[in-house]
């Protein structure tokens, strides 16, 4: 069941950096466009002025020395920010919202990576999101190499893609984990391979969802 006023579907997508999936993004918005429905694209950390101010500091203030709580929190107060001010809004208009990334890398990279307590993190992200949750999930792994290559192709690392490996493996770990617990949101994408090929799994799987929907 929805939660009450939203209309339209609420779409995200994850992966450690150098994952790829950035580059999908466009073609999920095309498919859906292509379906008849309105959407909106956005992305976390950001989609307001306040988030994209927190995206600067929680990316790049590497000279803040960022305590794990006060980024978790940074993270979470950017989200309440774009939730009501942004995606709430579209939903309840009956437009598609497909976000570059939400609660799931929370999960992934403060729970994962940073060892934050995910019980934790679960009751912030019930006491600020409420009963809204991805309705689904797209997520695009790579090996740890191939994810450190494609995102070292890029200049100027921000605070994590700056870590460590073993840090980047407990983020992967953690987003796959995550898959295995609920298989029906999150489908994941093998993004190893050729662009084309990666997209036309990104076809399929929007394709399906579309018609499930009918
Ligand atoms: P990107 O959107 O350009 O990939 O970069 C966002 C970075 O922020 C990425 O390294 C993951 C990180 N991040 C978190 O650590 N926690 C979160 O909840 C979100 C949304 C992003």
């Amino acid at each position: 069941m929805s939660p009450s006023g939203v209309r339209g579907k609420f779409i995200t997508v994850e992966g450690q950096d150098g994952a790829g999936k950035t580059t999908n993004l466009g073609q999920i918005e095309r498919v859906i466009r292509a379906s008849g429905y309105e959407v909106l694209r956005t992305r976390e950390p950001g989609g307001t002025p306040l988030g994209d101010t927190i995206r600067g500091l929680v990316l790049h203030g590497g000279n803040l020395d960022i305590d794990p709580m006060a980024e978790l929190l940074l993270i979470f107060a950017a989200r309440a920010q774009h939730l009501n001010a942004v995606i709430r809004p579209a939903l309840t208009a009956g437009m598609w919202v497909v976000c570059d990334r939400f609660t799931d890398a929370t999960y992934a990279y403060q729970g994962g990576g940073r060892g934050m307590d995910v019980g934790v993190i679960g009751e912030i992200e019930q006491s600020v999101q409420q009963d809204l949750r991805p309705n689904l999930t797209l997520l695009f792994d790579v090996d740890i190499a191939t994810g450190a290559e494609r995102a070292g192709e890029r200049s100027g690392h921000d605070r994590f893609e700056s870590e460590e490996a073993a840090f980047k493996g407990r983020v992967r770990d953690a987003y796959l984990a995550r898959a295995r617990a609920e298989p029906d949101r999150i489908r994941v994408i093998d993004a190893v391979g050729s662009l084309d090929r990666v997209q036309g799994a990104v076809e399929s799987i929007m394709r399906e969802y579309i018609d499930s929907l009918r």
